[in-house]
């Protein structure tokens, strides 16, 4: 089987090519990512040797229509698993529009060739922040209305109304998860939990916006893979699965937790200005996907956040390479401004 995975060199997708060489002894992956700053070839390098013979390394744009048909004419593609993406909320308050480029003309740039070349599976990686956000109660399901609150979360809902589109329209066969926070090893130093554990192990300030009330429902990234593989692999075409880790957290929760483990006070926590347009609440109900698919989480939030602690601790060198140049330049003028 020949899969395309998208945005291969980031977060979620390096683990999730690591996840398909297990699950799937016979796969081909082809990895197409730009490599923008989120994207590090690092990520991979151990499966790109171990599987050299089964792998392909691609540099482009998803939104480059040539470049992405002459992927296709290759390789016949049996899948598409989509998760490129621009990815982090405050970027794109900063800045939207290589969201909109990424996030949705990437998207029906990869829709529209996966329909011409006939590509029997397209499963689409997109985020519970399509919902919007929950008051303290309650939980998002898979007919809660879409609701974006941030131009990530919004370039993210309108991705999801595409591919809903091509079912309806075209009846081209994609299926939609929407999963909740990840953390989990190879994630960039800009999300929560890494950006908070390489501060709190520098004894720096900690940067929590508002009160730190907000509530994340944590998911480990295994978890999160297998969620996606399920989809891919048991997912009826036209249907959206909700993915979540039964794990609810305030921010205050998840920074405590990061502190005792490095052994720092709590005060190095700051409360500084919040984030514009911040969710309050995040919940996933996955029933459907259990139902349907047998997905459950196996991690439990405490085991899965030591054994993610335990990796940045040991992973000094990754840390070291993806957070240097233009990263440094974007942290300088968002939190410079955030007292
Ligand atoms: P990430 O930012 O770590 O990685 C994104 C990857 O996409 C990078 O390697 C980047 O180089 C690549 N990329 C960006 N623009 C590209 C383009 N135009 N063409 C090709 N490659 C491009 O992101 P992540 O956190 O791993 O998220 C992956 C996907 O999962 C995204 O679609 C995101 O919306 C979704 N998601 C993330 C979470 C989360 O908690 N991180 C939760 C739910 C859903
Ligand atoms: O819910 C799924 C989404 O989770 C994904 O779709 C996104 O791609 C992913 O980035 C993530 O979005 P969040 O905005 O929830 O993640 P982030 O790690 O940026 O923030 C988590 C919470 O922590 C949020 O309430 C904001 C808060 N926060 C974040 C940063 C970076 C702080 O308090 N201080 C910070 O410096």
């Amino acid at each position: 089987m020949r899969i395309l995975v998208t945005g291969g060199c980031g977060f979620i997708a390096s683990n999730f090519i690591r996840f398909l060489y297990k699950a799937m002894p016979d796969v081909f992956v082809v990895n197409v990512d730009l490599l923008t700053y989120a994207g590090n070839p690092a990520s991979v390098r151990d499966v790109a040797e171990k599987y050299a013979g089964a792998y392909a390394f691609v540099q482009a744009d998803i939104a480059d229509k040539d470049a992405m048909q002459a992927l296709f004419k290759q390789y016949s593609f049996d899948a598409i698993v989509n998760f490129a993406a621009e990815s982090h909320v405050d970027r794109s308050i900063h800045d939207p529009t290589p969201f909109l480029r990424t996030n949705i003309t990437g998207t029906q740039t990869l829709l529209t060739l996966a329909k011409a070349f006939d590509v029997a599976k397209f499963l689409h990686v997109s985020t519970d922040e399509v919902y919007g956000t929950l008051g303290p109660t309650g939980k998002f399901t898979e007919s809660t209305p879409i609701a974006p609150n941030s131009p990530y979360s919004a370039s993210k809902a309108s991705a999801d109304l595409f591919c809903r589109a091509w079912y309806e329209t075209y009846g081209y066969p994609v299926v939609i998860t929407r999963c909740s926070n990840n953390y989990g090893p190879y994630q960039f130093p800009e999300k929560l939990i890494p950006l908070m554990y390489i501060k709190a192990r520098n004894a720096e300030a900690l940067p929590v916006y508002g009160d730190g009330t907000n509530v994340r429902d944590w998911i480990h990234v295994e978890d999160h893979c297998n969620g996606v593989w399920l989809a891919l692999t048991r997912g009826t075409p036209g249907k959206v699965y909700n993915l979540g880790g039964d794990a609810e957290r305030t921010n205050m929760q998840v920074v405590t937790s990061i502190l005792d483990y490095c052994n720092k006070p709590h005060s190095l926590i700051r409360h500084v200005t919040d984030r514009p347009g911040h969710d309050k609440r995040y919940a996933m109900d996955f029933s459907l996907a259990q139902k349907e698919l047998g997905f459950v989480p196996a991690w439990t939030f405490e085991k899965g956040l030591e054994q993610t602690l335990n990796w940045y601790a040991n992973n000094q060198q990754w840390v070291g390479d993806v957070t240097s140049g233009a990263y440094r330049e974007f942290a300088k003028l968002w939190y410079g401004g955030r007292q």
